[in-house]
């Protein structure tokens, strides 16, 4: 399974599946083709070896596939226990020789032997969803990683983790935050999780949104795509939040806003989706009503007590359907727990579609040769990406849409640069 392997995957034979699936979601990621086809000549990323921790799925294998092309050796892993699309892994390995580490189920000790199996082949620039991969390599990974000349973190959540490396000091390289840019968290964060959750929502539990009772814990990016969309759907929204600003925004975006605990006693379907831990704990447990459905679409499985609702519990039915697991309460009540509580849209469904990882995985592309092109320059703090890349992505992106824009006027561009004009 380490170094001594060239892969770790569950099943070679599911290949052809897997090849279909990558060769779809290809079609739906135009700027990241572009990408491929302006850097395929030049292999601007030659000699160097990329190690990445990111959703197994057919969207991140074209990444893969756009890196290598472009000259990098890369190898990957999984940053979700539950994400990985085994037969995508196989394709990878089979069909476009990237060697994966991931197995779909795999225990947390094969999940850290697998982050092991990337670092080993010293990689000069990381690529990582949530942290993991990033914080191995500066703790037991540490080995590995004096040629390491930057990484990127696809996340809310991992760059949380980088922000507060950096303030104590602990960040030994640097790091572009490419959830950061513009055209990722605006896009792929808000309709990329908000549809995707609602789709794993649905595929797990086919239950009718029109009229229940969805409650949304968090307001952040995916917080907002996910009420939307619930809202789209016919749902009664709620949204809980800690930050003021934030619940200003639901309230005026016409969201009702409670504290959780109150929430907890309408809901039908509650998810959380704010990168902290224990959003959903006793408190709320002992409000909910027979047969509220519990769902998460933060990166870690921390947001949903799991522990807590286990202890109120005389026994805990697993897989009631798929992804579904009904908890028995003392009282008589009980309460189903989608995925195990792990990013529901990845677990029951697949993740954001094509058309939005599109964009961040243009910015992932951009980061690693910006990684390339300044890495040693930079310090080991965390960094975004100039705004240029952000406009070229989307001036990219509007184009394979077919939608034309205007451009200013030299009388506009010298209006909005000058001062002297006013009343
Ligand atoms: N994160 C959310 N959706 C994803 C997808 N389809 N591929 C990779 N990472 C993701």
């Amino acid at each position: 399974m380490s170094g001594v392997h060239t892969h770790n995957v569950a099943d070679l034979s599911l290949a052809p599946e897997g090849k279909k699936k990558i060769l779809w979601a290809g079609e739906h990621m135009p700027v990241l083709q572009r990408l491929r086809e302006k850097y395929r000549e030049t292999r601007p990323l030659a000699g160097i070896r990329i190690a990445a921790c990111l959703h197994v799925t057919p969207e991140t294998a074209n990444l893969m596939i756009a890196l290598k092309e472009a000259g990098a050796e890369v190898r990957l892993s999984a940053s979700n226990p539950l994400s990985t699309k085994d037969d995508v892994a196989a394709s990878l390995v089979a069909d476009f020789g990237v060697p994966v580490f991931a197995r779909h189920g795999e225990s947390r000790e094969e999940y850290y032997e697998n982050l092991r199996s990337v670092l080993e082949f010293r990689p000069h620039i990381t690529l990582d969803d949530g942290g993991d991969l990033t914080v191995f390599a500066h703790t037991e990974g540490k080995a590995y990683a004096n040629e390491i000349l930057g990484g990127t973190e696809e996340t809310t959540t991992g760059v949380i983790r980088f922000r507060a490396m950096e303030k104590a000091g602990t960040l030994q390289y640097p790091i572009v935050a490419v959830n950061d840019s513009l055209t990722k968290h605006l896009f792929d964060n808000r309709y990329g999780t908000g549809q995707s959750t609602v789709d794993g929502i649905l595929r797990a539990t086919n239950l009718l949104l029109a009229g229940s009772v969805v409650v949304v814990c968090g307001y952040g990016w995916c917080g907002r795509g996910v009420a939307l969309r619930a809202r789209g759907m016919g749902a009664r929204v709620i949204v809980t939040e800690v930050d003021p600003v934030r619940a200003l925004e639901a309230v005026m975006d016409g969201f009702e806003v409670m504290p959780v605990e109150e929430a907890a006693r309408k809901g039908d379907v509650f998810v959380t989706v704010t990168g902290n831990k224990h959003v959903l704990d006793r408190p709320a447990f002992e409000n909910l009503k027979h047969g509220a459905i519990l769902a998460n679409a933060g990166h870690f499985n921390v947001e949903i007590n799991l522990e807590a609702l286990e202890a109120m519990a005389v026994r805990v039915e697993r897989g009631v359907r798929p992804f579904v697991d009904a908890y028995h309460l003392r009282d008589g009540r009980v309460v189903y727990v989608l995925g195990e509580g792990r990013l529901v849209n990845l677990v029951a469904a697949e993740g954001h579609p094509p058309t939005v990882m599109d964009m961040s995985f243009a910015n992932q592309f951009m980061a690693a040769l910006y990684l390339v092109e300044k890495g040693k320059t930079l310090e080991a703090r965390v960094y975004t990406l100039p705004r240029e890349i952000d406009d070229a992505v989307a001036r990219e992106k509007l184009a394979s849409m077919g939608v034309r824009i205007d451009t200013l006027t030299d009388e506009q561009r010298r209006y909005l640069e000058s001062w002297e004009e006013g009343t």
